[in-house]
């Protein structure tokens, strides 16, 4: 699968994808990030991305043709899903993580500054946002998004079975998860003793499940 990140920062992300499992994902070839920096499309000497508002007011705006340029270049035949990536957007979740999964292809468009020229929206799919605050612009937002879809893509975790026991994966709205310790089974603090609940050391794994399916917890 292939992920576009049109963006005027093309770095902004390096450190992120070249870590832990999305670095494996990308080393096995079973996913691609493919940055693309606006600025390239730019034809004036000083590569302008943006520009004032029309009709006056404070702030600068992504310039439409860059933007449009760039999207034309990545575009191919493949099942390819152009995304723009704003606070204004439809709440990214765990569902629309799963359909783009079953995509060849997402472009993502990160916005910045103040804003973005509302003709870009003729040239998208779906406006995108990663939650009700306000970043500085869409990279981590993409970032998130890749990641959570990455995830999904058979493969791409060592422990599929990780996949199939979360309980997501059985398409709950909100996550049940039940709590899990490791070693040791006691932890000190001070005169404090913090214990691994006795059942989990007990062997019984009818009993463990049992335990597990109570204790589980709604968290939004
Ligand atoms: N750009 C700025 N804020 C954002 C958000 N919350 N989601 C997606 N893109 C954004």
């Amino acid at each position: 699968m292939k992920f576009n990140i049109l963006t005027i920062f093309p770095h902004i992300l390096d450190s992120f994808f070249s870590e832990s499992i999305l670095k494996r994902a990308i080393d096995k070839k079973l996913i691609k990030i493919n940055t693309v920096n606006i600025r390239d499309f730019t034809n004036d000497k000083h590569k302008t991305v943006d520009d004032t508002p029309c009709g006056g007011g404070a702030g600068m705006i992504m310039k439409v043709e860059p933007i449009y340029k760039a999207l034309q270049k990545t575009k191919k035949n493949r099942k390819n899903r152009i995304v723009l990536l704003t606070p204004a957007g439809k709440q990214f979740n765990q569902n629309i993580a799963k359909k783009y999964s079953k995509l060849n292809q997402i472009t993502f468009i990160c916005g910045r500054y103040e804003g973005i020229d509302a003709r870009v929206e003729n040239f998208i799919d779906e406006k995108i946002s990663i939650g009700p605050y306000i970043l500085n612009g869409g990279e981590i937002a993409a970032a998130t998004i890749i990641e959570a879809v990455s995830r999904l893509i058979p493969r791409i975790l060592g422990n599929i079975k990780s996949i199939e026991e979360e309980s997501f994966s059985a398409n709950q709205p909100f996550e049940l998860e039940y709590p899990q310790y490791t070693k040791p089974e006691i932890f000190k603090v001070g005169n404090k003793k913090y214990r691994v609940p006795k059942i989990l050391l007990s062997g019984n794994h009818k009993k463990i499940k049992e335990w597990r399916i109570k204790k589980a917890k709604k968290h939004k």
